[in-house]
């Protein structure tokens, strides 16, 4: 397979021809940080075998030793111009943070800081002296063939990145990157890239349609074509990283490869972040891993595996910023999901330790209007049988049209096999892990055995379930625009 690749696509190098692989960042500003051992209990329960930490924590390094899970390190941006400044810090910090490590830990590759180039620019100069000092150390002590240094950067320095065709760097920044593109070039290293199809989305004013950053199959017609290369391109991951290629090529690289250092979505924002919800950060990592995972590359390299790393292991509250910043994560620092992924078909990762135990809600505080025009929708064209919920049936009390409404939902919602985007109702139906069932009326889904996480963690089932007075119609009209839209949906879903 490796082979034919690379028969194929002359243009990709030897480093990248192996099998892509989902690896996850290891953010810790939580207030309530699980220790190491309890991290790598997650990271093994939930079959991750490559993480990102943002340091090289001494206890976290020693916990992961003789795990099998490789570790890429990273030093500090608060580090870097101490060591762009001097070969013996350089060396010092190889000493003390990987020498000392492995080969118990298998350090695999050192990020050298984080998007320093828009980040950090003052530090800039001294990015390539960086790479180099670091690099040198791991000569000197014989660990630069298994070793990979490189340093992530944002894809905001790629202008014009679509058409892909016509992307280039930032040409401020050329006097670092020729430097820095000559360096992973003669090393065999990669670039690092953080890639975030949300804020590109969030950013595009509407230009950009939630389903394409989002991975779910769009109408051709909706498709965005590359008018140079005639390429197609079904996602915005892909697209990005295709300019991330065409920039490199406008500096005259064209053998380096990519590995993702970021992507992910949030699952809860404020009231200016409506597309940070928990069913699209299912979506959008579901897909991700799915796309990463069966080597799908992209338009311009179709084949050519781009390993991915998430963004990321756990909320984190303590992050400053908007209410988005603090939720990245898949867990919650005591091990429970924030969502489970919809992963079958795509290998182990990630995919074990998870239930299937997932249930369609009407989210808290929707719109009234909105969830009664869902539910007729439901109960209607949804071909959802509605009948448990008339009076006198289990699921009519408490008679309300939320506990209504999520009845309809969660029953919707399995019949379509769990399957991403078909909890959605036009934004007023969340994923929840949470049992519905109250009294004798049992929800689709319940019943299976218990979600139980790496020290314990149950999730018990709640019978408890919020009651405010509404009366529950039932209509066979479908007049809303509303529900218009909820159906338009589901057509592009089974495109
Ligand atoms: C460390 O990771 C590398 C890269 O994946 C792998 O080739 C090597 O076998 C690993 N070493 C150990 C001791 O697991
Ligand atoms: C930097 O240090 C390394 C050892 O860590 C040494 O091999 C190399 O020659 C030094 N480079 C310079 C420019 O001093
Ligand atoms: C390119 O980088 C320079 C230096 O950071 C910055 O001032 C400029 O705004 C950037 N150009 C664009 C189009 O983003
Ligand atoms: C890339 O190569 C072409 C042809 O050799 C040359 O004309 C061009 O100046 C080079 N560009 C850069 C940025 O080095
Ligand atoms: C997997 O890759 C094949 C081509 O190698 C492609 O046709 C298919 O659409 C891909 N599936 C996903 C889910 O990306
Ligand atoms: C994960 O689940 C798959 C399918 O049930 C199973 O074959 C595999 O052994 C499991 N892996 C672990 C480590 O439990
Ligand atoms: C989850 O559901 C899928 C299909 O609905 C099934 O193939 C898979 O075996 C289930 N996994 C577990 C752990 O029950
Ligand atoms: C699920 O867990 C609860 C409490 O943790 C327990 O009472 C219940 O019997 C369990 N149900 C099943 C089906 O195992
Ligand atoms: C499980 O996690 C909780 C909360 O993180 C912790 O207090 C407890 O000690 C853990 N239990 C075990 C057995 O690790
Ligand atoms: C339901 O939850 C509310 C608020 O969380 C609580 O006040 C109430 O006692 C709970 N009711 C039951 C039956 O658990």
């Amino acid at each position: 397979m490796a082979l034919l690749l690379l028969f194929l696509f002359p243009l990709s190098v030897a480093a990248v021809a192996e099998d892509a692989y989902i690896g996850v960042n290891i953010g810790t500003d939580l207030s309530n940080m699980p220790s190491p051992t309890q991290v790598v209990a997650l990271l093994k329960s939930q079959q991750i075998r490559h993480v990102r930490l943002y340091d090289a924590d001494r206890a976290m390094l020693l916990a992961l030793a003789n795990t099998g899970i490789r570790v890429t390190v990273s030093v500090p941006n608060n580090e870097l111009l101490g060591i762009g400044q001097s070969n013996a810090t350089a060396a010092n910090w190889v000493a003390r943070n990987v020498v000392a490590h492995v080969p118990a830990t298998n350090i695999t590759a050192i990020a050298i800081g984080s998007e320093v180039i828009t980040s950090l620019p003052n530090a800039a100069p001294v990015l390539v002296s960086a790479l180099q000092f670091i690099h040198s150390a791991l000569v000197a002590a014989n660990l630069d063939s298994q070793i990979k240094v490189s340093t992530p950067h944002s894809s905001a320095i790629i202008l014009d990145s679509f058409p892909p065709s016509q992307a280039f760097f930032n040409h401020s920044w050329n006097s670092v990157l020729v430097p820095m593109f000559k360096f992973l070039q003669s090393t065999n290293s990669y670039l690092m890239l953080n890639v975030y199809p949300y804020y590109d989305y969030m950013q595009s004013n509407g230009v950009i349609p939630l389903d394409y950053a989002l991975f779910r199959p769009l109408p051709p017609t909706k498709e965005a074509v590359d008018a140079n290369t005639l390429l197609h391109y079904t996602n915005v991951f892909d697209a990005l990283l295709d300019a991330a290629h065409y920039a490199m090529a406008d500096l005259n690289f064209t053998n380096i490869p990519i590995v993702v250092m970021e992507s992910g979505w949030p699952s809860k924002g404020d009231s200016s972040e409506p597309d940070a919800t928990v069913d699209n950060a299912n979506t959008y990592v579901s897909n991700l891993i799915r796309h990463v995972l069966n080597n799908t590359g992209t338009p311009k390299y179709p084949g050519v595996p781009v390993s991915t790393y998430i963004y990321e292991l756990y909320n984190e509250d303590l992050r400053p910023g908007s209410v988005s910043e603090k939720n990245w994560g898949l867990f919650e620092p005591s091990g429970v999901p924030v969502y489970i992924l919809h992963l079958t078909g795509s290998g182990p990762v990630l995919a074990n330790d998870t239930t299937n135990q997932t249930y369609c809600v009407a989210k808290d505080g929707a719109d009234r209007k909105l969830l009664q025009a869902a539910l007729d929708w439901a109960c209607g064209p949804g071909k959802v049988d509605c009948s448990p919920l008339l009076q006198g049936q289990p699921c009519y009390n408490p008679d309300t049209v939320e506990v209504h409404a999520t009845y309809a939902f969660d029953t919707y919602y399995h019949q379509m096999g769990m399957a991403p985007g078909t909890c959605y109702f036009n934004g007023v139906a969340a994923v929840t892990t949470t049992d519905p069932s109250h009294g004798s009326c049992i929800f689709p889904g319940s019943g299976g055995k218990n979600g139980t996480f790496v020290n314990g963690t149950s999730l018990a089932p709640s019978s408890n379930v919020t009651a405010s007075g509404a009366t529950c119609h039932f209509s066979d009209a479908v007049t809303s625009p509303l529900v218009a839209g909820t159906l338009l949906l589901s057509v592009i879903l089974f495109l």
